[in-house]
């Protein structure tokens, strides 16, 4: 069912069938009044002349049955009756005396009847429409006086059916008309409709983002215009899309090479200190006069500088091969539990740090395993630095109405204001030995899981940072 309640006012809704309708109804409208005016007036004429025919008849009717009447010749009259009965036209013609006695008549039965005071007005043409007659009486006069009447009916049959044939081909003419002016505005609105049919298959493709579409100037009218209008907008669109295309490809690139360039001074300045570090140390060990304490030392510094290589190539990697999510149903506190566990036995953080962990029960949820340990850790790892070897976690696990919470809590020196804004974004670290890799790998994880990061910190007090995961798959 469309809005406006059904098929019909739907499809008035169309140029189409309005265009057809409106030149419809004018011819219909026109051709009814022209027909109306047609019949009228010869419905008019013809009466007016049936009128003169019967008065010139009722006239000779009454010279020939002056003389009849007079002389209450029966005979006479009745001839006179006969020889008009004879005509087609007449209904009935009859003679009447003075006193209202029929003297003659057409009409069987009719002779000494009397009509009574009936024919008093001599020159009366009363129209008879029921019986279809047209009904005229004239008084015989000798000088003023009246001797008698003379009663004529003439039929009117063949003037009905003459104005019947006159509206008949009225009513054909019309419907004629009707069909000729309905093709003509069908025709009409072919050409006016094609057009705008080009233009609305043309406008949908540009929505749908073809914007080399183009429509046909067929005319020189206002359609041609029209389509002259939208071929010249598209173009125009097509020209600016390509300029926004092009500038977004150059500022990509842009950002791209300015992000290489990020990266590998990243990587050098985060490199440069463990590598030296090496060097020293590999000269130091090809040095004969070393003693065996000092040895020890020197292949520690090894050990941890590699260590320290080690892990900036793996956040590195970590964030540039950062694999898609493969999302399953799993227990997300035994995950969390798990890794908590791990930076609690690292020797580099834990130093006094006290750990407070609550887990609400039935913490199903859909995460990838590997990838959910690696926000983990991150976020644990930042926690633990931030306190620097002193204070508070809590971890929280809990159930949200569909989706499962995390929150990691510490006491550590919080985030600068000023430096909020940015801690999220690739190589922004506040810290000395950051890569600043660790949240913005933590956000595209999250991101592949529908999730997002939020951190709230004050400095000088702590940082809470949390997120949820879905408990089922809604998509
Ligand atoms: N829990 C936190 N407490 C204080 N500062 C934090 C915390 N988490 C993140 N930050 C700030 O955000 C920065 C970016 O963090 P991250 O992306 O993990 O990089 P990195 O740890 O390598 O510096 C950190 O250097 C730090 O300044
Ligand atoms: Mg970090």
């Amino acid at each position: 069912m469309d809005r406006h309640g059904g098929w019909f006012p739907q499809l008035f809704h169309t140029l189409r069938i309005r265009l057809i309708f409106s030149v419809a109804l004018v011819h219909v409208v026109l051709m009814g009044l022209f027909t109306w005016e047609a019949v009228h007036r010869q419905s008019q004429e013809l009466r007016q002349e049936m009128v003169n025919q019967g008065r010139s008849l009722a006239s000779l009717m009454v010279v020939a049955s002056t003389n009849a009447l007079l002389a209450e010749d029966l005979a006479s009259l009745a001839e006179v009756t006969r020889r008009v009965g004879e005509r087609e036209d007449v209904s009935y013609g009859e003679i009447v005396d003075v006193r209202g006695y029929v003297m003659a008549s057409t009409r069987d039965g009719r002779v000494g009847r009397s009509v009574g005071p009936v024919i008093k007005v001599s020159e009366q043409f009363p129209l008879v429409k029921t019986d279809r007659v047209l009904d005229l009486r004239q008084a015989v006069l000798i000088g003023d006086k009246p001797v008698g009447f003379v009663v004529l009916g003439l039929s009117t049959e063949n003037l009905e059916s003459a104005l019947a044939a006159t509206r008949n081909r009225g009513i054909q003419y019309t419907l004629l008309a009707l069909v000729i002016g309905s093709v003509a505005a069908w025709l009409l609105s072919i050409t006016v409709t094609r057009n705008l049919h080009a233009l609305t298959l043309a406008a949908k493709r540009i929505g749908d983002g073809d914007l080399g579409a183009r429509v046909e100037v067929r005319s020189q009218d206002e359609a041609g215009t029209l389509a002259h209008a939208f071929n010249s907008m598209a173009a125009s669109l097509q020209r600016n899309a390509r300029e926004i295309e092009q500038e977004h490809q150059k500022r990509t690139e842009a950002e791209r090479l300015a992000c290489v360039g990020e990266m590998a001074a990243s990587i050098a300045h985060e490199i440069r200190n463990p590598l030296a570090a090496l060097l020293n140390s590999v000269k130091l060990l090809g040095d004969q006069k070393l003693v065996k304490d000092d040895h020890a030392i020197v292949t520690r510094i090894v050990d941890t500088e590699s260590k320290r290589l080690q892990r900036i190539l793996d956040d590195f990697l970590t964030f540039s091969r950062l694999p898609a999510a493969q999302l399953q149903n799993g227990d997300l506190k035994q995950l969390v539990e798990e890794t908590v566990e791990l930076v609690r036995q690292d020797p580099r953080y834990s130093g006094r740090i006290t750990f407070d962990c609550r887990y609400e029960p039935d913490n199903q949820c859909l995460f990838d395993p590997d990838l959910m340990r690696q926000v983990l850790l991150n976020l644990l790892l930042n926690a633990m630095q931030a306190m620097q070897g002193e204070g508070k976690l809590i971890v929280r696990l809990k159930r949200n109405g569909d989706r499962v919470n995390l929150s990691i809590v510490d006491n550590g020196g919080g985030i600068p204001e000023h430096i909020m804004s940015q801690i999220s974004k690739p190589f922004f670290s506040g810290r000395k030995n950051g890569t600043g890799l660790g949240l913005s790998v933590v956000q595209r994880i999250l991101a592949q899981h529908t999730s997002v990061l939020s951190i709230t910190s004050r400095e000088g007090s702590g940082t809470e940072a949390c997120f949820d995961l879905d408990r089922e798959n809604h998509g």
